[in-house]
């Protein structure tokens, strides 16, 4: 029999299941507490809010642990591709050789855009902010695309057309911001070389990534394919429980990934750096003004919702920064400026105290730097990165046949008692 959990209220006492999930974590279901008590739960952020059952991708924050279907992110980088790790988070377990091969040659085939999706980008400025243009584009896709999925072949279809589109927009993206020609796809190379080909080919000059930088671009990608109940999944899985379509559930998600609390911290983290540098600041200095509450400032790149412990991506980036910057011979005074204020801010009470360290963001831009990759389009890297997890948590609510419309409830603090007046008779305080 279930582990109840009891709960006295107005001197009534009730029970509620209590539920396990596969890594022994405990919740209490609450899904009957309206119905049984008349009261709802409030939870300003969701920081105690489980939104749903996964089975994608576990995090023990406390541990600094994260295991997407099972497999832990250590034994996942460096030794399975972007693309491999897609298909895992997508479909649940490792590709066959034949899966590999028949999802490799999906992505080959869906690489190119309608000519008519094309000219959208002579539609916007020049200086149109990349993730305007993504989101745009991505929810456009499904005025061409097949939007109903009724098997998992037709889902490995979409997935592989949205993955691959996905890359060919943002690259275009970029060369209509820089004033050149689009590039086309080219069908003999793999996916991450083939998006560096579409950013950095010019027409008299062919760009051809070195094993490092694809080495490396291939890690960053993987590392980002999916992360739990985030902002930007939440908010994918919200758009797809009210039955809309994979393309804009995950145009959504763009949007929601794009604020600097989320994967714009990765913009962040580097005009942060930025501005020490060029200021001269010390380090202790501005470690000093983020403690002051008052200043506003955050340290960007720090602090997690769920990791109260390193962000087992920080690591597996920073030592991969290392490698790449190595393998290209390039000192970057930004990572030894990141370093410099990581190592202040571990050992200084604030930091320890909160449990506040490293996040993904904050070694990450160091790696995209080295690629030559421009910071506005730091956080479409991002976005690349996670469309997987985005596809999977689509997957999820679209296969669940119980599943139920996102629609949380809410306190309500406004007026009350207030009746409609004529204009001439509408006169308000200031603070109104
Ligand atoms: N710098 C300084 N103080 C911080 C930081 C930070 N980066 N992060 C949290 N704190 C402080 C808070 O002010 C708060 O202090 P208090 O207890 O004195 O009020 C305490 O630590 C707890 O922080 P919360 O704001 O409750 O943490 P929350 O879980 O709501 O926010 C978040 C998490 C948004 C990531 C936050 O740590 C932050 O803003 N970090 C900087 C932005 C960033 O790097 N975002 C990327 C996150 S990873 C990702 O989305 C891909």
């Amino acid at each position: 029999m279930s582990r109840m959990a009891k709960l006295e209220l107005d001197g009534k006492s009730y029970e509620l299941p209590i539920v396990e999930g596969t890594e022994k974590e405990l919740a209490i279901d609450i899904s009957s507490l309206r119905a049984q008590t008349g009261y709802i739960t409030l939870d300003d952020g969701y920081g105690n809010t489980g939104s749903c059952s996964s089975a994608i991708t576990f995090i023990d924050g406390d541990k600094g642990v994260l295991r997407y279907r099972g497999i832990p992110i250590e034994e996942i980088a460096g030794k399975s591709s972007f693309v491999e790790t897609a298909w895992l988070v997508i479909f649940g377990h490792l590709p066959t050789i034949e899966d590999r091969e028949r999802f490799s040659g999906l992505l080959t085939e869906s690489s190119r855009l309608d000519e008519s999706m094309r000219k959208h980008f002579e539609g916007f400025p020049p200086n149109g902010h990349p993730m305007a243009i993504l989101s745009a584009m991505i929810n456009a896709l499904s005025t061409h695309e097949p939007v109903v999925i009724d098997d998992d072949r037709d889902l490995e279809e979409a997935a592989a057309r949205l993955m691959s589109k996905v890359r060919t927009i943002a690259a275009a993206s970029y060369k209509a911001s820089v004033g050149e020609p689009i590039v086309y796809p080219r069908y003999d190379m793999k996916y991450v070389e083939n998006f560096l080909h579409m950013m950095f080919s010019v027409p008299y000059r062919d760009y051809e990534p070195t094993p490092e930088v694809s080495a490396a671009l291939n890690l960053f990608l993987a590392l980002h394919a999916d992360h739990e109940q985030n902002c930007s999944t939440s908010t994918v899985r919200m758009v797809a429980s009210s039955q809309a379509n994979m393309f804009a559930s995950c145009s959504a998600g763009v949007c929601a990934l794009w604020g600097p609390l989320h994967g714009g911290a990765n913009v962040a983290v580097i005009e942060m750096l930025e501005q020490i540098r060029e200021s001269g600041m010390p380090v202790s200095e501005y470690v000093a003004k983020v403690k002051d509450k008052q200043s506003g400032i955050k340290l960007m790149g720090f602090g997690h919702r769920v990791y109260r412990n390193f962000d087992p991506r920080s690591k597996i980036l920073r030592k991969a920064a290392d490698d790449l910057l190595a393998s290209m011979k390039i000192h970057d005074p930004l990572l030894d400026l990141a370093q410099e204020l990581a190592d202040v801010a571990l050992s200084d009470d604030y930091f320890v105290e909160r449990k506040l360290y490293p996040n993904v963001d904050f070694y990450s831009g160091t790696i995209l730097r080295a690629i030559g990759i421009p910071l506005n389009m730091f956080t479409v890297m991002f976005a690349i990165g996670r469309m997987p997890g985005w596809i999977a948590n689509w997957k999820e609510i679209h296969d669940d046949p119980k599943g139920r419309i996102y629609r949380p409830r809410q306190v309500y603090v406004g007026h009350t008692g207030e009746h409609w007046m004529p204009r001439e008779e509408r006169h308000y305080d200031e603070e109104d």
